[in-house]
C-alpha cells in the first residue's frame, strides 16, 4: 500500500481510544436487551455457561483473527480480502506465490459491507426508539401514565363489588389482597396503557418513526465525518465512560430492590433441562452479534491500529468488557423483574418500552432512573451504529477514492432510505406492515425482522466461518506471527489461538450454519 493512502486513512490517537471504540461497537442493544432476554427465556445457569464457552471458543479467537486481518492489510473489509487474494504479506511474497491459488476472498468483504449496511438500516430505527424514550423520560411522561392509572384504579376500588373492579382484579391480581392488590393492579393497568402508547401512538406514527431514525442516522454520520481520532475516538471516549457510570448507578438502585440474591441464583444455577439444541444455537449465534464479529466491524477498527498494538491483549479486554456489561445488564434488569413479578417472556423487546418505564417510576429517584436507563440504551446504540457505518464508509473511501465527507453523506442517506420500511413496518404504514420477506420456522417476518434474520442468522456466521478459514488455513505461520507482539510460534498463546481458529471455531460455526440449512 502506498504511503500517501496510509496517511490519509487515519489512525487511533491512543490505545485506550481504540479499546473504548471497539468495546463501544461490541456493547449495544445486544447486551442490554437481547442477552438478558434470551438468558431469561432459557432459564439462566446452563445457558449462561454455553454462552461463556461460545465467547471463549468462537468469539475471542475470531476477534483476534479480525484484528489481525485489519492490522495486517490496513484496509476496509473488501480491500483487505482483495489484498489477500494476491499477497497478504508483501514482506513475504515468495512464500505466498508458491502456495497461492485464486480464492475469491473478496466475497467475504462484500458480505461484511452488505451486513453493515443492512444491520445499520434497522438498528438505527430501534436506536431511534431509545432516543424518543429518553425524551419521554425527561418530560416525565411515564409518571403521568402511572398517576392516571392509579387514579383510575383508586376510583374503581371505591366499590369493591362493582363489576368493573371484579373484572380488573380477576385479570391482574386474582390472588392478592390489600396494598399488594392495589399496587399490582395499578402497575398492570399502567403497563397496558404504556403498551398502547408504544403500539398505537409511537410505532404507528410514521413521522415519529422516520424522524427518530433520521436523527440517529444523522448523529452517526456526524461522528463518522469527524474521522477516526477526531470523530469516532473523541465521541466514544466521552460516551463509554458515561455508559459505565450509568450502569453502576443503575446497578446500585437495582440492588436495593431486594431480589438481588435471587438473580445471582438464577444466573448461576444449572438447569440442564432448559438446554436444548435451540438454546445452544442461540448462544453461539449471539456470541457473534454481541461482539460485532463476522462482518468486518472489528476488522475495520483494527485497520486503524499501529504496528505496536498487542492483538491478544486488546481482544481479551474488549471481550471481557462486553461480557461483563451483558451480565451487569442482567443484574440491573432481573432484580426488578423478580421483585415486581414481571413476565418478560411475553413481551420480548416490549418490556423495555412498556413495563419497565412504569416500574422505574416507583423506584428510588425513579424519574432519574428512567432517564439514565434510556440514555444508557441510546449511548450504547450510538457507539454500535458508528462502527456499522464505518465499515460502509471505509469501503467507499478506500475503494472508490471518494472523500470521507461525501462518502458518509451519500451512504448515510441511502441507508436511511433503505431503513424507512423498517421504520414503517410495525403499524405505521399498511403496505409495509403487510410485507413479509423471509420466514423463520414458519413464522412470517416483517421487513425489520427479515433483515435482522438475514444478517444475524446468515451473514454474520458465514462471514465468521470464512474469516476463520482464511486466517487459520490460508495464511501462513509467518504471516500470522508478524502481527503478534512478543509471541513466537512455540508460545502457548499462539498455539492455542492457532488450534482454536483452525479447528474449534470453524467447526462450531459450521454446525450452526448446517443446522440453519436444515441438514440436521
Ligand atoms: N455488537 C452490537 C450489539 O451488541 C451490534 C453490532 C453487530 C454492532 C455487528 C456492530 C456490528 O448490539
Amino acid at each position: 500500500m502506498d504511503n500517501e493512502n496510509k496517511e490519509k486513512r487515519g489512525q487511533w490517537g491512543s490505545k485506550i481510544g481504540f479499546i473504548l471504540a471497539a468495546a463501544g461497537s461490541a456493547v449495544g442493544l445486544g447486551n442490554l436487551w437481547k442477552f438478558p432476554y434470551i438468558t431469561y427465556k432459557y432459564e439462566g445457569g446452563a445457558f449462561v455457561m454455553v454462552y461463556l464457552l461460545a465467547i471463549l471458543l468462537i468469539g475471542l479467537p475470531l476477534m483476534i483473527a479480525e484484528l489481525l486481518v485489519g492490522k495486517k492489510m490496513k484496509k476496509n473489509p473488501v480491500g483487505a480480502f482483495k489484498g489477500m487474494e494476491a499477497s497478504p504479506d508483501s514482506a513475504l511474497p515468495s512464500k505466498r506465490s508458491e502456495k497461492s491459488m485464486f480464492l475469491p476472498w473478496r466475497i467475504v468483504g462484500w458480505m461484511g459491507v452488505a451486513a453493515g449496511f443492512i444491520i445499520l438500516s434497522y438498528y438505527s430505527v430501534v436506536a431511534g426508539w431509545t432516543l424518543e424514550y429518553t425524551f419521554k423520560a425527561v418530560r416525565g411522561e411515564f409518571n403521568i401514565v402511572y398517576l392516571n392509572a392509579k387514579k383510575e384504579i383508586d376510583t374503581i376500588s371505591q366499590n369493591k363489588n362493582s363489576k368493573k373492579f371484579l373484572e380488573l382484579k380477576k385479570q391482574y391480581a386474582p390472588k392478592l389482597e390489600g396494598k399488594e392488590e392495589n399496587e399490582k393492579m395499578v402497575n398492570s393497568l399502567a403497563s397496558k396503557k404504556m403498551s398502547k402508547i408504544f403500539g398505537s401512538k409511537f410505532l404507528a406514527n410514521p413521522w415519529k418513526q422516520i424522524g427518530f431514525h433520521f436523527i440517529f442516522m444523522f448523529l452517526t454520520s456526524f461522528v463518522i465525518i469527524g474521522g477516526i481520532s477526531g470523530g469516532i475516538e473523541k465521541c466514544t471516549k466521552i460516551l463509554m465512560p458515561c455508559l459505565f457510570v450509568i450502569m453502576i448507578l443503575l446497578l446500585g438502585t437495582s440492588m436495593m430492590t431486594g431480589a438481588f440474591m435471587e438473580t445471582i441464583r438464577f444466573l448461576f444455577t444449572w438447569k440442564l433441562s432448559s438446554l436444548t439444541s435451540h438454546s445452544i444455537l442461540e448462544a453461539l449465534g449471539h456470541a457473534f452479534f454481541t461482539l460485532s464479529l463476522g462482518m468486518g466491524a472489528i476488522l475495520t477498527y483494527g485497520s486503524y491500529l499501529n504496528k505496536k498494538t498487542d492483538l491478544v491483549k486488546s481482544a481479551i479486554i474488549i471481550t471481557v468488557l462486553d461480557t461483563c456489561i451483558a451480565f451487569i445488564a442482567c443484574l440491573i434488569l432481573f432484580p426488578i423483574i423478580f421483585h415486581y413479578n414481571l413476565q418478560p417472556e411475553s413481551g420480548g423487546l416490549g418490556i423495555l418500552f412498556t413495563t419497565l418505564p412504569i416500574i422505574f417510576n416507583q423506584m428510588f429517584m425513579g424519574h432519574y432512573v428512567s432517564i439514565l436507563f434510556f440514555m444508557l440504551l441510546s449511548f450504547a446504540a450510538l457507539t454500535s451504529t458508528i462502527s456499522l457505518m464505518e465499515v460502509v464508509v471505509s469501503y467507499i473511501v478506500d475503494e472508490w477514492k471518494i472523500t470521507r465527507k461525501i462518502a458518509t453523506i451519500t451512504s448515510g442517506l441511502i441507508i436511511f432510505v433503505f431503513g424507512i420500511p423498517s421504520a414503517l413496518c410495525n403499524g405505521a404504514n399498511d403496505f409495509f406492515t403487510k410485507i413479509t420477506i423471509f420466514s423463520n420456522g414458519g413464522e412470517k417476518l416483517n421487513w425489520l425482522d427479515s433483515f435482522d434474520y438475514l444478517a444475524t442468522n446468515w451473514l454474520l456466521p458465514l462471514g465468521g466461518f470464512f474469516i476463520a478459514i482464511c486466517v487459520g488455513w490460508y495464511l501462513t505461520d509467518e504471516e500470522r506471527l508478524s502481527e503478534f507482539i512478543l509471541v513466537d510460534g512455540n508460545s502457548i498463546i499462539y498455539k492455542s489461538f492457532k488450534f482454536l481458529i483452525r479447528f474449534v471455531s470453524p467447526v462450531l460455526v459450521g454446525i450452526i450454519i448446517l443446522n440453519k440449512i436444515g441438514v440436521f
